[in-house]
């Protein structure tokens, strides 16, 4: 129950935030209201996640204030925010994998009643805690036990116990079910009936108009401006985001009978983690994967590029056996692949921008021939370019990027390598309504072009509109292929659910 008419929880007035060459935030306000849903929106590297680490003290700003219930605060850093009663989640989620669930749970602010720690106390505590969002998993366990879409809501579960004012969400439910999102906002709709502020950033916008009663949106750093959610319309927002309208409408298109057959797969798969599946990928073709989150999405398309080796089926390329043993003979294969979890599998942080977008072509080139300086300039360009890669300079360490900036430098990579067959996990998490638009664009474009795609995600109204074919799995099975005419998302969605005789 959100109360506009008394004094703000927090204020924040005059927010800046320069880096070298770039300056993040300028200038910007935020108020929060108790009881409230603050959406906090705007394209990717418009600031959003830099205004949250001011706020938390995770980043210094170089100017402004902040007012936590009338008083001025100066938080040095996420633990004093805590304290405060600031309960945040990190766009990418920081805990420790090598500690185990309950540790994570507690990191910083254990239970330590009368002074001391009792594990078996915390243990049962943070069982307690995660039942509430729906977990049944044991917080005895490595955090790295578990999937990331439950390392995200132990993020969550940690941030909400500690948010006594206010909790801040940075895209919490990126990798996130319809379930586990429910699950969510109903904690997020107790959270506000007790009075506490909630900052959610998402590029879902559905998600938006669901559970937020403001929103702030933010370009190029600056503030463009705050409304009321009964008070916009969803393109009046996106409006906002970008400086000009977008068609958002997504429609199924015609496109051309796909070429050649490419890739055959046969029985192929892998025990323990995708049953076996047959696979006939054509030239100037998309096949996409739908399935719910741990249906085998993923692990499709890891036995295809060979993160993980399959160990049955035959697979041939152009007709002649082929084995996926690693990514690097896939790459030497001319395949390429964009993974779905950029930090674990992705990106390498602390190389420059320039050299993770050529770091696959350089690797099948082989080190000893590296490409020359104009080759690789004239690369980087290009890809900076065509995917409105926003930046201060190419060497700039990769990790300095926004998220989605970091999600399009790793398409920009495995695009560099020209390559023939190309596997997309999840390729528009974490991007921004027109990035969202441009991608689409890019599927359909390389498709034309004569490439083969093999693409996985959870936006199924997506799928529909770039796939000439959709597997739908469901439990690590291949339950049905849906073509032409009867790709829909009613169809996939009957698929998933069962809503069907066993194909
Ligand atoms: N530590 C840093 N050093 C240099 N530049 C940075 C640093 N952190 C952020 N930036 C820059 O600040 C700008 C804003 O980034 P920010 O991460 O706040 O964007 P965002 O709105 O959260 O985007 P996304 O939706 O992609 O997550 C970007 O241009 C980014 O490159
Ligand atoms: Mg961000």
């Amino acid at each position: 129950m959100m109360n506009t008419t008394s004094a703000p929880v927090l204020h924040a007035a005059g927010i800046s935030k320069f880096f070298p060459g770039s300056i993040a935030l300028d200038d910007v306000e935020l108020t929060l209201y108790s009881g409230e849903v603050h959406a906090l929106l705007g394209e990717n590297g418009a600031g959003k996640s830099t205004l949250i680490k001011c706020l938390t003290g995770a980043y210094r700003r170089d100017a402004g204030m902040i007012r936590l219930d009338g008083q001025e605060i100066d938080p040095r850093g996420p633990l004093d925010s805590q304290s405060l009663g600031i309960g945040t989640v990190y766009q990418e989620v920081n805990l420790l994998p090598n500690l185990t669930v309950a540790d994570n749970l507690f990191l910083g602010w254990q239970p330590t009643r009368h002074g001391l720690l009792d594990r078996k106390t915390m243990v049962r505590r943070a069982g307690e805690i995660l039942s509430g969002f729906g977990l049944e998993i044991d917080p005895s366990l490595l955090l790295s036990a578990y999937p990331i879409a439950i390392q995200q809501v132990v993020a969550i579960a940690r941030a909400v116990e500690q948010s006594g004012k206010v909790l801040i969400l940075d895209e919490p439910t990126a990798s996130l079910d319809r379930d586990e999102i429910d699950l969510l906002f109903s904690v997020v709709r107790q959270l506000t009936a007790r009075g506490i502020a909630v900052v959610f950033i998402t590029h879902f916008l559905d998600q938006v108009f669901e559970i937020a009663d403001r929103v702030t949106v933010l370009r190029n750093g600056r503030l463009v401006g705050t409304r009321q959610m009964d008070d916009v319309t969803q393109s009046d927002i996106v409006e906002m985001m970008l400086g000009r309208h977008l068609e958002t409408h997504l429609r199924r298109r015609d496109r051309s009978a796909p070429g050649k057959s490419l890739l055959k797969l046969k029985n192929f798969g892998k025990r323990g983690m995708i049953e076996p599946f047959d696979l006939d990928l054509h030239e100037g073709e998309v096949v996409g994967l739908a399935g719910l989150l741990g249906s085998g999405r993923t692990e499709t398309v890891k036995v295809i590029f060979g993160v993980t080796a399959a160990d049955q089926g035959n697979a041939e390329l152009r007709g002649k056996p082929v084995k996926m043993a690693n990514p690097r003979e896939s790459i030497a294969m001319r395949f390429g692949m964009c993974p779905e979890d950029r930090k674990t599998d992705g990106i390498v942080g602390d190389l420059s921008v320039r050299e993770n977008i050529i770091l696959s072509l350089q690797a099948r080139q082989g080190w000893h021939r590296p490409l020359t300086r104009t080759k690789i300039n004239e690369i980087v360009d290009h890809y900076v370019k065509a995917l409105d890669i926003r930046l201060a300079s190419p060497d700039m360490p990769i990790r300095l990027l926004s998220g989605g900036n970091q999600q399009k430098a790793l398409l920009a990579r495995a695009l560099a390598t020209e390559p023939e067959l190309l596997i997309l996990d999840e390729p528009t998490r974490g991007i921004d309504v027109g990035a969202h638009a441009e991608i689409i664009e890019l599927i359909e474009h390389l498709r034309a072009h004569g490439m083969a795609l093999v693409v996985a995600s959870s936006e199924m109204a997506e799928l529909v509109t770039y796939s000439n074919r959709i597997i739908v799995l469901r439990d690590r099975h291949h339950v049905r292929e849906l073509e032409g005419d009867a790709i829909n998302t009613g169809a996939i969605v009957r698929a998933i659910t069962q809503q069907e005789a066993l194909a």
